[in-house]
């Protein structure tokens, strides 16, 4: 075990017996993978204007400028790895679940599927998924590979001859009822352990979440290079990437990343 003076004995410990644990992830897990976050400065949204890219208005008035920018998203994932935050989360949840009464779950703002990559098995994808697509006359959902997204017309069309679109959440959409419903119910049973790693915290339900853990009897823990006004709230705010923090705070074997499929 690397002992660092960030890391206090007490949240070491915390950490190795924790039965209940709920994680809220962001774009800050995977800046070390090479994938933009969305604000700071290399972040997308210092380019781009999100309503142009990532809102039902901006995808009808120009869907093929925000196919462009989904397509080279993704092509950017099949180029990059999770990283040793990604791997640790995947080694946490192993370890939880080997003790009496363990369980892991991670809300994920991210649509990169890094964290299932690095091999964590319960992950709810709070915001969809990068790779999977939708049909906007019939609302039918495509697994990757399932229709022509790459290679072929851009905007890619439904086999019911609509626009396919991202099936992720835009600006002004709201979060599907399953994923926020697999997190209540995960939350039901108090987690002792809440995990807050690279997110600006801004939106309501993602703060709601953690905040309810906290007065649940969680410790709640942040990390982010950055000061967020969740960290103030927190029991321990770590200022420092995920992907250095996180391996010292769990050490251990990594499970067996998976290829990215299709
Ligand atoms: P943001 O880009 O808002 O925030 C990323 C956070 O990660 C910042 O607080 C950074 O300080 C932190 N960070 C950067 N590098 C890090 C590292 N190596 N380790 C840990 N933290 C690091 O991304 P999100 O909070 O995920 O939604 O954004 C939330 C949502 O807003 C996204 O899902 C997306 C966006 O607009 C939609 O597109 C609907």
């Amino acid at each position: 075990m690397i002992n660092t003076p960030r890391i206090p004995r007490a949240l070491r410990d915390r950490v190795g017996e924790a039965r209940r644990v709920f994680v809220i992830t962001g774009a800050g897990i995977s800046a070390e993978s090479g994938v933009p976050t969305f604000r700071g400065k290399q972040g997308y949204w210092r380019n781009h204007n999100p309503l142009d890219l990532a809102s039902p208005e901006g995808f009808a008035r120009d869907p093929r400028l925000a196919w462009e920018w989904y397509l080279e998203r993704r092509a950017r994932l099949r180029r990059v790895e999770p990283n040793a935050g990604h791997r640790a989360l995947a080694r946490l949840e192993r370890q939880v679940e080997a003790r009496p009464g363990g369980a892991m779950l991670i809300a994920t703002q991210n649509v990169d599927g890094l964290h299932q990559r690095a091999g964590s098995r319960r992950v709810v994808e709070v915001h969809g998924s990068i790779m999977r697509t939708r049909c906007t006359r019939t609302g039918r959902e495509f697994e990757e590979g399932e229709v022509t997204v790459e290679g072929g017309s851009v905007p890619p069309i439904s086999p019911a001859g609509a626009l396919l679109r991202p099936a992720v959440v835009w600006f002004g959409e709201n979060v599907p009822l399953e994923p926020i419903g697999r997190i209540q119910t995960f939350l039901e049973d108090p987690p002792d352990l809440a995990l807050v790693i690279g997110t600006s915290a801004l939106f309501g339900y993602i703060i709601a979440w953690a905040l309810n853990a906290k007065s649940d009897g969680a410790t709640l823990v942040e990390i982010n290079p950055q000061r967020t006004d969740l960290g103030g709230q927190a029991h321990y705010a770590l200022q420092a990437p995920a992907g250095q923090v996180l391996p010292e705070l769990i050490p251990g074997e990594s499970p067996t990343e998976s290829p990215i499929t299709g």
